[in-house]
């Protein structure tokens, strides 16, 4: 079992998040994925004064694989501050693309290790079109 994420897909994710437009609530959050061509895709938090409007990282960074011409994902790695879980609705539309995939979280000191849980185990029973 490893214990540590993959290292590009760290710093993909930390990059994200330094660019995360997150004025409102200031919390900011990057994610970064790998696809089934090893290509990485990244996404932050975009926040709306409409706050109804805001997208999260992780789905900010599945549109980018979409859009890039990518169909599974292969890992997700998501730095946030208290490298928080991600909310419900990232985690169905993560699911759209990956029957699974272990899911990084990595809080944004560096100071505590990473953490790898099963989007399986994020979301059991999810729902399938
Ligand atoms: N946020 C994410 O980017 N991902 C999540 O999974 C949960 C929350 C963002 C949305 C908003 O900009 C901020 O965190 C606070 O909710």
């Amino acid at each position: 079992m490893i214990d540590q994420p993959p290292p590009d897909l760290l710093e993909a994710a930390r990059c994200a998040q330094n660019r995360a437009y997150a004025p409102y609530s200031k919390f900011r959050v990057g994610a970064a994925l790998v696809d089934e061509a090893g290509r990485v895709h990244v996404g932050c938090n975009v926040e709306c004064g409409s706050y109804g409007l805001t997208i999260c990282a992780e789905r900010n960074a599945v549109a980018a694989m979409v859009a890039a011409g990518g169909k599974t994902i292969g890992s997700v790695v998501i730095v946030s501050d208290g490298a928080v879980t991600p909310c419900g609705a990232c985690r169905q539309v993560l699911a759209e693309f990956a029957d699974d995939a272990p899911v990084w979280l990595i809080d944004s000191s560096g100071r505590s290790p990473g953490n790898a849980i099963s989007l399986s185990a994020l979301l059991p029973m999810r729902f399938k079109f």
